[in-house]
């Protein structure tokens, strides 16, 4: 697989005005979001749910791929065409998560690491066939009191990158994830310097592992205030701290970044997406990856009639799209 292949499907991924839609909860966590709503987990629940946000009419206007899970994948519409088909006709990339969750890392309380490495290159052979063409893997980092540990940003930026180079060399593009926990009662600067080293530990651990930058695609958490903080930032000051703090340790010859919005509200994650690129140009293209700030809207609105709410959630899932479409260009008006 050649460099400009990846490259071509990274820029794509964060084309003008799109952005990813996460759909690849685990079985886990698929399950609170849907008992939280009152739904069964079943198989077919939770089929008929994933079928319900990727056909959305016109999703691909403002959706340029979408994550999903190993069981999701090998999924197909009530009618049997395959989700994988579903998308490409729709001109959505199949992505892929591949990590194996977080665990708690040996020797340091509070602290997690990612697992998943074992097996990961046959794993990812498998899901290249299956129509994959890029790939989440998600490193969790805590702040709290004396954590995080440089061991745990090393491990997980070591992680991280041995994953992303196992990606390359298959021909999927590596969307690598660092999220920095918005849980916890600590100030907004604490978050930017967690945020800061991680990213410099993970850039020098993708340099060291002669991973291609031009072909990986940074998917980030915002640099925001601990939810338990009693702290509340602006639109703007968010927007600058998260800006400042990635231009301090992200290379510019990176494709694009795209952010988690990792237990913000709706309106919130949108609205530092468009204060980000209002305050542009930046160095590369920002963009979304929204798994609930996508979803939450929709999910609800299909818990109360399975059958019957399918067009209306629809609709919602459409104007996230659109929401964080506009946002992406710095075009969102609220
Ligand atoms: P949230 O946007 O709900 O944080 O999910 C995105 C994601 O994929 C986290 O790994």
């Amino acid at each position: 697989m050649s460099i400009e292949q990846l490259a071509e499907t990274a820029l794509a991924m964060v084309a003008p005005g799109k952005g990813i839609i996460a759909i690849d909860e685990s079985t886990g966590t698929i399950a609170k979001r849907l008992s939280g709503v009152g739904v069964e987990n079943t198989e077919e629940n939770r089929r008929a749910y994933r079928e319900m946000l990727l056909t959305t009419p016109k999703l691909g206007d403002y959706i340029s791929g979408a994550i999903l899970y190993d069981e999701t994948l090998r999924q197909s519409t009530k009618d049997g065409v395959p989700f994988t088909k579903v998308m490409r006709d729709a001109g959505i990339i199949p992505g892929i998560k591949v990590d194996k969750s977080t665990h708690a890392l040996a020797g340091f309380p509070g602290e997690v690491v990612t697992e998943g490495l074992d097996g990961l290159r046959e794993r990812l052979k498998e899901y290249y066939g299956l129509g994959a063409r890029f790939a989440k893997w998600r490193a969790v980092i805590n702040i709290g009191e004396d954590i995080p540990s440089g061991t745990c940003i090393e491990a997980n930026a070591h992680a991280l990158a041995r994953y992303a180079a196992l990606c390359q060399e298959q021909g999927i593009v590596p969307m690598v994830e660092p999220e920095v926990l918005m849980d916890g009662d600590h100030d907004i600067e604490t978050c930017y310097e967690v945020t800061e080293v991680t990213l410099r530990a993970l850039f020098d651990a993708l340099y060291n592992h002669n991973v291609m930058l031009e072909g990986t695609i940074l998917k980030a958490s915002m640099v925001l205030p601990g939810k338990d903080s009693g702290e509340s930032a602006s639109v703007e000051e968010v927007a600058e701290a998260t800006l400042m703090c990635l231009k301090s340790a992200v290379p510019a010859i990176l494709p694009g970044i795209v952010f988690l919005s990792g237990g913000q509200s709706d309106e919130d994650a949108t609205a530092h997406l468009d204060a980000m690129n209002r305050m542009g140009p930046n160095p590369w293209p920002l963009s979304f990856s929204y798994g609930r700030a996508m979803q939450s809207a929709a999910l609800e609105l299909w818990s109360k009639d399975l059958a019957g709410n399918v067009g209306k959630a629809q609709d919602t899932v459409y104007a996230r799209a659109r929401d964080n479409g506009l946002a992406a260009q710095g075009r969102w008006d609220r």
